[in-house]
Formats: structure tokens, C-alpha cells, sequence
């Protein structure tokens, strides 16, 4: 069966992915921050193994890395992410022109837009090990260009940084035979989403998941969201 690493699989869409991937039979390498808290994780059964990953500390992928030396990864699913104000409900506060956290600002980058190439680099190896040979990116239609409505300026552009380094990746790893993807989920009721959000986890991923099936070198380089509809850059 094939494998996936999932980064922030202990809640909201990464565990949903987690949840998916076990229901498909596949090899599922979870990785979240804190294991020993991820109790609806670690209650999953199914081929999966939970190792502890925060994606921003470099020391900590690189380790991870060596711990699966050798391992081949099908799919790679860059999830974890951060919003970087403390709710949609709370107009994304710190994040406005005079209300600036620029600490709050570099955090984001360094969680939804830095971490992602740090995994997909130390994870290379196995990825190129991997049959399917595909990297997805979750990233959000709030970093399109044309969708900008001056709120939200870390995460959004956060979002759009991300979707800019994974779309160089996709031009030097086609000839390794590697798809990258990025992927927007839709608006979805996680912590992140809030209960206002229209789409419940499971149909988010169960539309993602089919789009990541239907990934092939041919659509290297795409971003769509969970219906498979391209999103303008
Ligand atoms: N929900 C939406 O409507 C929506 C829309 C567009 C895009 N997205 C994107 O979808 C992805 C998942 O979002 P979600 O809605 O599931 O959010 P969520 O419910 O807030 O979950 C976020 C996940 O990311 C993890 N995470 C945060 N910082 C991390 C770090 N430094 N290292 C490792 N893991 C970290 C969290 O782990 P902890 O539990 O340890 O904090 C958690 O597992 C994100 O990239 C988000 O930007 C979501």
C-alpha cells in the first residue's frame, strides 16, 4: 500500500487526512507537536505511526529525516499551518495597517511558508523513493493576488509566498518525476475555520483526497481547491 506524511495530523484537516488515508488502507507517517496530548490520534487504528514534529524546528525535520532514512514516501501533505491571529471571529487582529505584529508576521511565515520547503527538502529522498512521487502543499485562496482585501496580511501572505516557492519546486522536480501541488480546501469548520464555515472536514478531504489521486507530472505546478476548480494566482 502506498505511504503519505502528514504534517499537523492531531486536529482539523490534518487528522481528517489522517482519518482518510487509514479508511484507503495506506501507510499513514503522522506527524504532529505534541503526541503526548493527540489523544483522537494516537485512538485511531489502522497502519499509522505518530512521530513528534514541530515543523519549524529545522533540528527536528533533519531528525526526522534520518529516523526515516531509507523509507520510501508516496505523498507528502505539507498541512500544518497557522492563522496567525487568534480567530476568523476576531477580524484577524495584528494583522492590519496599524495594527501590525511583526513578530506575528515572521511566525507565520516562518510555520505556513519556510517549514514547508525545510520538510520537502530534508524528505526528498524519500519522496524520490516513493512510487507516486507527489508533494501537496495546503494552502489557502486567501494568497490569491487577485482576492486581496487588505485584512488578514500574515496569512495571506503567507499563503501566497508558499504557493510561489512550491510553484519554482514543481519546474526542477518534474524532471525527478516529482508532481507538486497546492491545494485549497475550501472553507472548512476546524479551529482555524470556525464554526461559521461551511464545509464540514470530512467533505473537505474527501474532495482533496480524490484531486491528490487524480495528481499526475502533467498538472505539476497546478493550484485548485477541494472541487478540483483552479484558483487564479
Ligand atoms: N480551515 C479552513 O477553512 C482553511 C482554509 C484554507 C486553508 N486552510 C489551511 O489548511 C491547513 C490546516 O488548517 P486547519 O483548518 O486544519 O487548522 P487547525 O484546525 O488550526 O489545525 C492546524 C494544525 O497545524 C498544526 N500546527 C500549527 N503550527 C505548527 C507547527 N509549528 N508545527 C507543526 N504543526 C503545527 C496544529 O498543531 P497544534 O495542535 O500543535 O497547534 C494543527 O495540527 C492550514 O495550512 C490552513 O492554512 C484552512
Amino acid at each position: 500500500m502506498p505511504s503519505v506524511l502528514i504534517t499537523g495530523a492531531n486536529r482539523g484537516i490534518g487528522l481528517g487526512f489522517t482519518r482518510a488515508y487509514l479508511k484507503k488502507g495506506w501507510e499513514v507517517i503522522a506527524t504532529c507537536r505534541n503526541p503526548e496530548k493527540a489523544n483522537e490520534l494516537k485512538g485511531l487504528s489502522g497502519n499509522i505511526e505518530i512521530h513528534s514534529l514541530d515543523v519549524t524546528d529545522f533540528a527536528a525535520v533533519d531528525s526526522l529525516a534520518g529516523e526515516l532514512k531509507g523509507r520510501a514516501i508516496d505523498v507528502l501533505i505539507n498541512n500544518a499551518g497557522i492563522l496567525g491571529s487568534p480567530s476568523f471571529e476576531k477580524g484577524g487582529a495584528g494583522q492590519t495597517l496599524g495594527d501590525m505584529d511583526y513578530d506575528g508576521l515572521r511566525h507565520t511565515l516562518e510555520v505556513n511558508t519556510i517549514a514547508p520547503l525545510k520538510v520537502v527538502e530534508a524528505l526528498l529522498p524519500n519522496l524520490e523513493a516513493g512510487k507516486l512521487k507527489k508533494i501537496i502543499t495546503i494552502t489557502s485562496a486567501m494568497g490569491s493576488i487577485e482576492a486581496m482585501e487588505g485584512e488578514f496580511i500574515s496569512y495571506r501572505t503567507s499563503k501566497t509566498a508558499v504557493n510561489s516557492i512550491m510553484r519554482n519546486l514543481s519546474i526542477g522536480l518534474k524532471e525527478k518525476g516529482i508532481t507538486v501541488a497546492l491545494l485549497h480546501p475550501g472553507w472548512v469548520r476546524s479551529d482555524m475555520g470556525s464554526a461559521a464555515a461551511p464545509l464540514a472536514i470530512g467533505e473537505s478531504v474527501a474532495g482533496l483526497v480524490a484531486e491528490i489521486d487524480k495528481l499526475d507530472l502533467e498538472h505539476t505546478g497546478c493550484w485548485k481547491d477541494h472541487t478540483g476548480e483552479t484558483i487564479p494566482w
